[in-house]
């Protein structure tokens, strides 16, 4: 058995580090400091848009507590990532498929039980990653708010996170609390800075500068600027008929706004030391800050 496993560990670090020598599979985790701020809505646009773009796009919904891809999306999901974990379903059996090929995963009770994940169990999961990563050209989180969440060790594993704000001022602290737990955690992580719900395009530029500037002369660390998405009734509209806004009106504000972000997102340059599977291994090390 230990043979079984040390081989099957060879095989994906081999995988990994080639693929690191090529592409890689990128890992991007949505969050935010405060909740309600649009990070489902523009994971989910976000994801829908790449795919059309023919980007492979997974994407995974690590909420524990209300559901919100699905919900955006209209779905019901029959599997969760509990259910892989469990045993019950293989990680195939548990993706769905959303619109434009997009692979969708629903995070349910699963992330509360990888706490306790063993060695063994990981090696087991370690082989349907390898096909998930190979299936992936962008993995994308959508997590829970707030820096003191269970969540948090998913932003901190990411190697690119995409930390959402509004203009208002609770959103902008609570943004800046996230970027200063990643300075400290994972400085080696590429920090976007995304202003949702803007009215004006300089109360945006104003807040994504400000925030840039705070993280520099604070935290001398470097916060990436991708840009803003205007508030748009269309969104609100879309939420309520559990349709994505970008499929509901392609043309509206809101998804010009994603569109613009998916293209700055495929542009930025290439973070070293992505790939799902080293995502998977940072992450089981940071147990310690699910507690
Ligand atoms: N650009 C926008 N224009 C107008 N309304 C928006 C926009 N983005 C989000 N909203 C509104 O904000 C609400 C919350 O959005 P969403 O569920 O995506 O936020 P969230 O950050 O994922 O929330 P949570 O922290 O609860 O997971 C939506 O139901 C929608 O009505
Ligand atoms: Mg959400």
């Amino acid at each position: 058995m230990r043979d079984q496993a040390e081989k099957l560990r060879e095989l994906v670090n081999e995988h990994a580090n080639n693929k690191q020598k090529t592409s890689g599979t990128r890992v991007i985790a949505v969050t935010s400091g405060k909740g309600g701020v649009g990070k489902s809505n523009l994971a989910v646009n976000l994801a829908i848009y790449l795919s059309t773009l023919g980007q492979k796009i997974t994407l995974i919904d690590t909420d524990l507590g209300l559901a919100n891809i699905d919900l955006i999306l209209g779905i019901t999901p029959e599997y969760h990532l509990g259910h892989f974990f469990s045993g019950e379903r293989s990680l195939s059996q548990i993706v769905m498929e959303g619109p434009g090929g997009l692979r969708i995963i629903a995070g349910g009770s699963g992330f509360q039980e990888l706490a306790d994940i063993s060695e063994w169990q990981l090696d087991k999961c370690l082989q349907q990653f390898y096909s998930l990563e190979k299936n992936s050209d962008i993995i994308l989180f959508d997590t829970g708010a707030g820096i003191s969440n269970k969540v948090l060790r998913f932003v901190v594993a990411a190697k690119e996170v995409m930390v959402v704000t509004t203009p208002e001022p609770t959103a902008i602290a609570d943004a800046y609390g996230v970027i200063k737990v990643l300075a400290r955690e994972n400085s080696a992580s590429k920090v976007y800075l995304v202003v949702n719900m803007v009215h004006k395009e300089d109360e945006g530029q104003q807040v994504m500068n400000r925030l840039v500037m705070v993280a520099e002369k604070f935290l001398d660390f470097p916060v990436e600027p991708l840009g803003m998405v205007f508030y748009d009734p269309v969104v609100t509209q879309a939420v309520k008929l559990q349709q994505p806004f970008s499929l509901m009106d392609p043309h509206c504000k809101a998804a010009k706004n994603v569109q613009n972000l998916a293209h700055r997102i495929l542009s930025l340059p290439e973070v070293p030391a992505g790939g799902f599977i080293s995502f998977w291994r940072r992450l089981v090390k940071m147990r310690h800050l699910g507690e």
